[in-house]
């Protein structure tokens, strides 16, 4: 059969709630033109993100109610450590409670003033909290990466010759890691492939720094690897992520995407000194060495969610989908950065609507355009999440695909709608700020259109 289905079927359902289009006007403007401020149940397609916002199995509801909860020990932070030790080599396994908790406590450790830390492209909590121990964050993507139209199958790549001249530059001793985030979600998703992965070790060997890997996106990375990277056709999905994990020293990740769960950190680390560093930096804020933060059912559907996300026929249907609407955009003239990568569509809104000057945030213009015409929230990474005196590569609004949630009458739905904006993109408005803050200013800024 040619026909790729969603594989599984739905045992709990949640409705959707229906807004006209005069409500959804209503609610634009009370949210002040910025979806953050929105309220989910006015959401009708929510394409904000992919962190957090996957649909457990049946398997995982189960290991809920089979959570070991005791605060030393738990029965579950060994399952989840049993799972995590077959998946990625590392025997050095601590939870905590997302991402940027392991972000913390790594840098915590190993960053502060005159160090530099250079990554494919740091994700901004990375930065955030790279910046915020003193040191500095420099992203290295290829040069393709800056231009949507490439099909680069590897738009994720980091430039190694770039990384050979930092590290020169800079002189080994003020690098305390290089990091590679795969997918990279900067990037627009793009995977990394193992040949760059394997050059960027080798960079680091000669050197004698260590790599660590933001690995949110891991079994996305290693299944486009698979459909992409000569050599892996044959290989499973679990081979070739030990292969990637072979590769680094250690890794931070947020289990809110590949690990198929609403809630969750991990911190993963070769070294046995820093090992037990973080550890005693996590029972300083997280919490014991055994649970980070989390409760001990949120362990058991972490376990069962990535013994989950290297099925085959899963990450056919993942990637499938993101396809399929990049497909449809693409033939209706949107033009989107090409090809798709693992968790989201990027939409190239300075294409989309030209007559908006980057100035009035194009992105935004899009997103309440989506918004308005459809219900479907989205997320500017533009010129707005840049904050003042920073200009991005690119203005885009990215379509984030919560893992296993949405079917295919649901892309189907948002292609149409993206159809229609474009079709009527002259009706966009650019957008002014009334108040944002300092940082971060694309939470919670407030607009008014022009
Ligand atoms: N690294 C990458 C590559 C990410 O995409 C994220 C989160 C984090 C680290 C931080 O993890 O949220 O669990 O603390 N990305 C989400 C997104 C928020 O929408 O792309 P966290």
């Amino acid at each position: 059969m040619k026909t790729i289905i969603e594989p599984f079927r739905i045992k709990a359902v949640e409705p959707l709630r229906m807004t006209t289009r005069d409500q959804r006007e209503q609610i634009l403007r009370e949210a002040r033109f910025n979806p953050f401020l929105i309220r989910g149940r006015d959401v009708l397609i929510d394409l904000l993100t992919d962190s957090g916002a996957s649909a457990m199995s049946s398997e995982q509801w189960a290991g809920i109610m089979r959570g070991d909860e005791s605060y030393a020990g738990s029965d579950s932070f060994y399952r989840l450590r049993d799972v995590l030790k077959d998946l990625t080599g590392f025997d050095n396994v601590l939870p905590t409670h997302q991402g940027r908790a392991s972000e913390r406590i790594l840098f915590d450790l190993i960053g502060g003033k005159g160090k530099v830390v250079p990554n494919n492209a740091h994700f901004d909590t990375t930065r955030a909290n790279i910046e915020h121990s003193g040191a500095e964050a420099v992203n290295l993507p290829i040069a393709e990466a800056a231009n949507p139209r490439s099909r680069h199958p590897f738009k994720g790549n980091m430039d190694v010759a770039a990384l050979e001249a930092l590290i020169v530059r800079t002189g080994r001793e003020r690098i305390p890691v290089v990091m590679m985030t795969v997918t990279n979600n900067t990037a627009g998703g793009q995977p990394v492939s193992m040949e760059n992965l394997r050059a960027v070790r080798a960079v680091c060997d000669r050197h004698r720094l260590p790599l660590f890997i933001d690995a949110c996106r891991f079994a996305e990375n290693a299944w486009l690897i698979r459909t992409r990277e000569p050599g892996y056709e044959g290989r499973t999905v679990k081979e070739i992520a030990r292969e990637m994990f072979a590769l680094a020293d250690g890794a931070t990740i947020s289990a809110k995407k590949d690990g198929l769960v609403n809630i969750g950190g991990l911190l993963m680390i070769r070294e046995p000194e820093l090992f037990r560093r973080a550890c005693n930096l996590l029972i300083l804020t997280e919490g014991f060495v055994t649970y980070g933060g989390l409760a001990g059912r949120d362990l058991e559907a972490m376990a069962q969610g990535y013994t989950e996300v290297v099925d085959h026929d899963y990450l056919a249907y993942r990637c499938r989908s993101l396809e399929y609407l990049a497909e449809r955009l693409l033939r209706a003239g949107i033009q989107i950065i090409e090809p798709a990568g693992g968790h989201a569509i990027y939409i190239d809104a300075a294409h989309f609507a030209p007559h908006i000057p980057r100035a009035l945030f194009p992105g935004q213009a899009l997103v309440c355009g989506l918004y308005r015409a459809a219900g479907i929230r989205a997320c500017e990474i533009g010129s707005l999440m840049a904050g003042p005196g920073r200009t991005p590569d690119m203005e885009l609004v990215r379509l984030a695909i919560p893992r296993r949630v949405y079917t295919q009458s649901h892309f189907d739905y948002v292609a149409e709608a993206c159809e229609e904006v474009f079709a009527r993109r002259d009706e966009l408005r650019g957008l002014r700020i009334v108040e944002a803050p300092e940082v971060l200013r694309h939470f919670t800024a407030t607009l008014e259109e022009v």
